[in-house]
């Protein structure tokens, strides 16, 4: 790490530790990060999301990737007028940048043009989390890949950092990049979340992991069509194909994170026009 970088991220903690989310008692914030860019991260956060809003939790995903944002994309909202980007801008509120996802799902994509990223001023991130914070009991964030100084405000922001890590060397290499920068700006690694998971490969793989980082595996995710099927259908693969092994995977994770008993299932009942419409869509995939 250069001198000037560990400058201006020490300028940064010293100045925003006091605004963290650590000390709002009622929300549990939580950064879905990663080293290597496409491991996940916008997946996990969407089925995450949705699964946990699938348990009544009032739950909130903020794509925090100014940059490279893609949330809004797998969820069907690209067109939407006011993003994040309004908010990091001063323009906009975060409630006029808050969208209706399924089962309630609160969501808050980032904009797609170069002109928004330019405008946005990424230390804002701070002050739109707190104001987040009544309005949701779980926050999630979905992060920029890398170590980049937009990348490391969410780091610090949440109460825990989960790495979405691929069984690959250059996965498991940059992830624990990620935990060191977030161990050094005061951030604290709530587990990782293995995914596209090789089933006869599985063991191995956690094994390897949890060795080389240090950081315990919360859950595997397995690699799974449905997952890009449902990402193509503009869906969360829990509502396209809840039957799926993925899917199965995000419902345990978010009853973990959640402190719901694993075996508890979503209400059904609360699947309403929106979700049978997503998951007739999905249907029609090839
Ligand atoms: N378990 C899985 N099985 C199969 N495909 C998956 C799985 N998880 C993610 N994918 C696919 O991998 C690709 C990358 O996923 P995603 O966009 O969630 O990664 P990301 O970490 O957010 O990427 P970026 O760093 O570019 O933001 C997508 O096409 C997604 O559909
Ligand atoms: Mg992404």
């Amino acid at each position: 790490m250069s001198f000037k970088r560990e400058g201006q991220i020490n300028k940064f903690m010293f100045e925003n530790y006091d605004l963290s989310l650590r000390r709002f008692w009622m929300i549990k914030a939580y950064t879905i990060a990663s080293g290597k860019g496409g491991t996940g991260k916008t997946t996990v956060t969407a089925n995450l999301g949705t699964a946990l809003a699938q348990h009544g939790r009032e739950t909130c995903i903020v794509d925090t990737d100014v940059g490279m944002a893609n949330l809004g994309l797998v969820l069907g909202l690209a067109e939407t007028p006011i993003t994040l980007h309004e908010v990091l801008a001063g323009t906009a509120s975060i409630r006029d940048a808050m969208y209706e996802g399924p089962y309630g799902l609160k969501v808050v994509p980032c904009g797609l043009s170069l002109q928004g990223f330019q405008n946005a001023n990424p230390e804002r991130l701070t002050d739109v989390m707190c104001d987040l914070t009544d309005r949701c009991e779980f926050l999630l964030l979905d992060a920029p890949a890398g170590i980049g100084t937009d990348g490391v405000i969410p780091l610090t922001v949440a109460d825990e950092v989960l790495l979405v890590v691929n069984p690959e060397i250059s996965s498991i290499v940059d992830a624990l990049k990620i935990k060191i920068l977030t161990e050094t700006v005061g951030g604290t690694i709530g587990g990782a979340i293995l995914n596209r998971a090789i089933l006869e490969e599985t063991e191995m793989s956690r094994r390897k992991i949890e060795k080389t980082l240090d950081v315990s595996i919360i859950d595997t995710v397995p690699e799974d069509a449905n997952v890009r099927r449902a990402a193509a259908a503009k869906t969360p693969v829990v509502v396209g194909a809840p039957g799926s092994e993925s899917s199965k995977a995000f419902r345990r994770i978010a009853a973990k994170l959640a402190g719901i008993p694993v075996e508890a299932e979503p209400h059904k009942v609360q699947e309403g026009f929106v979700e049978r419409f997503a998951r007739a869509l999905f249907r029609r995939e090839p």
